[in-house]
């Protein structure tokens, strides 16, 4: 007689940011600190509802006269508004095929399948480091995943060098994934001429350009933090990109998501849709809807889109200045330039360079969460935690 069914399954680890969300909230020490998870923060320490969200998501409440049934691949307007937001007025349409999903994560997901449907022998190529669901996710599939260079330790800033020569070798129909802007885990960025340098290359090798784009406005503003995207989009013939609202709309358990396929010509567009189509409807049916409608509200109407630009500079500075004091107040505890590098990275993350062990004892002497590969949310912090912050960082990693 064989085990029970259930029986046979293994024990598994929780995702090391996630596990680290639990541990924070079960420590009690008053003075813990948590620069785990990757949401926003206000200087009190809360992750609000922004208000451009509530006016329309209180608009959407009196309207609203039926939860059937949207489309498979979800509303229309909602893929025109974030299309738009994302890739710019003058977009291709013809040949851009959308699918809602559940958030930026579900976009990812039914990106590489997508690819791996149209290409069974697909290899996604990561840069390294990256986000850890990215290979959970591949390796769930059993979608082949290898690393391109991409972050130097030694100046905080990009290995150049060492991704343009990883990327030449990318074979044509593999997947080239890139963070759109304030790259995860590392804050590291790509420039313009970055952009365009892959741009170029993927042109040439036939490989295709996948975009995470789950910070859009958290780097340098909505505009700037699509240019890259923009670049690419006029310079290649396919591009997936995979689009979060959990961050830049603060809906993060609303689950909004958006993949856009860029394809090679206005013909093939129905195919990619249906193919497309087809991931919602074997995944779970339909995508939600809920904050889809809700970021649509607040894109198509120019007084909240307005409120939302305003408040999303808010964060979007916020997170900037406490780089900046971060930055000077571990100059004056070190002594030496080593954090400087925190001042000019973009968007919540930075990687401290600190060891598993070091990362550990901030958390276990210090209530201090940092994720384990030195990971640290930058808009976890407040002003007011910056001199205890600093002071610890000096201590256990000079
Ligand atoms: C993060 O990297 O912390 C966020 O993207 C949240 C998550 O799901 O991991």
């Amino acid at each position: 007689m064989t085990a029970p069914l259930l029986e046979r399954l293994e024990p598994q680890e929780a995702d090391k940011i996630l596990r680290l969300m639990a541990q924070f909230a079960n420590d009690p020490r008053p003075n813990k600190v948590d620069l785990g998870v990757g949401v926003y923060r206000t200087p009190e320490g809360t992750t609000p509802v922004m208000q451009a969200v509530t006016e329309a998501e209180a608009r959407l409440l009196a309207r609203q006269t039926t939860k059937g049934y949207v489309a498979l691949e979800g509303d229309p307007a909602f893929h025109a508004a974030l299309a738009e937001l994302v890739l710019g007025q003058h977009r291709p349409q013809d040949r851009i095929a959308a699918l809602a999903t559940p958030g930026g994560t579900g976009a990812v997901r039914h990106g590489f399948e997508l690819a791996r449907r149209a290409n069974p022998d697909v290899t996604v190529w990561m840069p390294d480091p990256t986000w850890p669901n990215h290979p959970a996710i591949t390796a769930a599939m059993a979608v082949p995943a290898r690393t391109y260079r991409y972050y130097d330790a030694s100046t905080g800033g990009l290995d150049r060098e060492g991704m343009l020569a990883d990327l030449s070798a990318v074979p044509p129909g593999d997947i080239v994934l890139l963070h759109g802007c304030c790259h995860n885990p590392t804050g590291a960025d790509l420039s313009a001429q970055d952009w365009a340098e892959i741009a170029a290359l993927c042109s040439k090798t036939g490989a295709v350009p996948m975009i995470d784009l789950a910070y859009l406005g958290f780097g340098e503003g909505p505009q700037a933090d699509v240019a890259g995207i923009r670049i690419l989009m006029d310079a290649v013939p396919e591009m997936l990109v995979a689009v979060s609202g959990s961050k830049s709309f603060g809906l993060y358990r609303e689950r909004v998501g958006l993949l856009l396929a860029l394809c090679p010509s206005a013909g093939l567009r129905d195919v990619v849709a249906a193919n497309m189509s087809w991931l919602n409807r074997l995944a779970y049916a339909f995508p939600p809807d809920h904050g889809a409608r809700i970021v649509t509200e607040v894109l198509t109407d120019p007084a909240l889109r307005q409120i939302w630009a305003d408040e999303l500079d808010t964060m979007r500075l916020r997170i900037d200045a406490i780089r900046q004091e971060l930055a000077v107040a571990l100059h004056q505890q070190t002594g030496t330039h080593r954090f400087d590098f925190l001042a000019s990275q973009k968007g919540m993350f930075s990687l401290i360079g600190a060891t598993p062990e070091q990362v550990t004892r901030l958390r276990d002497a210090h209530a201090l969460y940092v994720v384990g590969d030195g990971r640290i949310n930058l808009a976890g912090l407040t002003q007011s935690h910056i001199p205890q912050v600093a002071k610890v960082l000096a201590a256990e990693l000079v």
